[in-house]
């Protein structure tokens, strides 16, 4: 075992996958989530594809007091991957105090604990949102970052300031910020994938949703963009992909190779494709035709943003491998597989 690994939001999307490969690559792993937009069934997935079943706390890391205990009990722990937060954007909009409170508490819980327990390293769940409307495409991660438009964009970039500081007061805290681009896909086992709770608001689930009858018809939101073929760009980046970039930061901070105190990498392919573009691979892929239709464009999104990766690349060592027609193909079984579930 190369030392235990807590995992906040571990039975979520990207958290649930990060498990499988922390645990494949041999590090024992320590799961809170308070199960808010997720279930218990991915502990299920995630033993059933490594063998292993990680050691699960079932609460919210707004507690301190139960936070505490969680360390208390696991004195070993030599890293934290933070994933649990909020993450709708139209959400966030409506309930401001919700997501400041749950997205900035418990990142300052954690850090807290980190220095109370003396563990030193930290792996933050960033996001492209920071950089808004790029000035240029791929952008990189000396981009400037730009006002938020919305409240959760807004606790992605307090939160990077609040480790930053942290940092800077001398406090014994390092930190590998990661900030991902439009993670998509699953497990090709299809034991563990996305599963939104009620209507999706990304783009990927509303597309096997729709494609498996759950849901009507996908709205695609504008094709008047100033793009090839008028729809917005994205990086969609697969999710296992993602995950093994979370096991190279963790390797990277145990071994001390880290050349700063707080590190930042993008995580995306270095390729945009657009969101009509990602409906034709579907149709292909799943050999099924998928019901749309365009209508006007949502408020807040942006045009056109894909990854500079080299960093990633170079410095972490980490490329992305999966071909997006693998990956929607991956998603699309995980659809079947909760179907066959009578799941959805
Ligand atoms: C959004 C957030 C991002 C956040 C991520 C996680 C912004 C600008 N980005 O990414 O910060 O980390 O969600 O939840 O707020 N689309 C449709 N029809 C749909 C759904 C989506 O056409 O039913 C389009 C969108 O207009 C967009 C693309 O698909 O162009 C991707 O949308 P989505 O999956 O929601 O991701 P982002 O908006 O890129």
């Amino acid at each position: 075992m190369k030392g235990k690994i807590l995992v906040t939001g571990g039975t979520g999307y990207i958290g649930s996958h990060t498990v499988v490969e922390l645990q494949n690559a041999g590090y024992e792993v320590v799961i809170i989530d308070d199960l808010s937009n997720s279930t218990k069934d991915s502990i299920g997935g995630i033993e059933r594809i490594t063998g292993q079943k990680p050691i699960f706390y079932q609460m919210d890391c707004n507690d301190l007091n139960e936070l505490n205990r969680v360390f208390e009990e696991n004195k070993d722990i030599r890293g934290i991957i933070h994933f649990a937060a909020s993450k709708a954007v139209g959400e966030s909009v409506q309930k401001p105090l919700l997501y400041y409170r749950n997205n900035l508490n418990s990142l300052l819980n954690l850090l807290d604990m980190m220095q109370q327990h003396a563990v030193e390293n930290i792996v933050f769940s960033s996001s492209c949102t920071v950089y808004g409307e790029p000035d240029q495409n791929p952008i990189d991660e000396t981009a400037p970052i730009k006002p938020a438009e919305s409240p959760y964009g807004n606790t992605k970039q307090i939160n990077e300031e609040i480790i930053r500081d942290i940092v800077r007061s001398g406090a014994n805290v390092r930190s590998i910020i990661l900030r991902y681009f439009n993670p998509v896909g699953a497990h090709p086992s299809a034991e563990i994938g996305e599963l939104p709770n009620g209507v999706p608001q990304n783009l990927v689930p509303f597309i096997t949703q729709t494609a498996i009858g759950v849901r009507e018809q996908l709205s695609v939101f504008g094709d008047d963009y100033n793009t090839p073929d008028g729809s917005c760009v994205r990086d969609f980046i697969n999710v296992v992909d993602l995950a093994k970039a979370h096991v190279e930061a963790i390797d990277r901070m145990l071994a001390k190779k880290a050349d700063e105190k707080v590190e930042v990498f993008n995580l995306g392919t270095g390729n945009g494709v657009s969101v009509l573009q990602l409906i034709n691979i579907f149709e292909k892929v799943s050999e099924t035709k998928l019901n749309y239709k365009i209508v006007g464009r949502r408020e807040g999104d942006i045009e056109k943003i894909w990854a500079e990766p080299k960093k990633a690349n170079t410095v972490l060592g980490w490329t992305a491998k999966e071909n997006i027609e693998d990956t929607m193909l991956s998603a699309w079984k995980w659809q079947l597989k909760l179907r066959e579930k009578g799941i959805m």
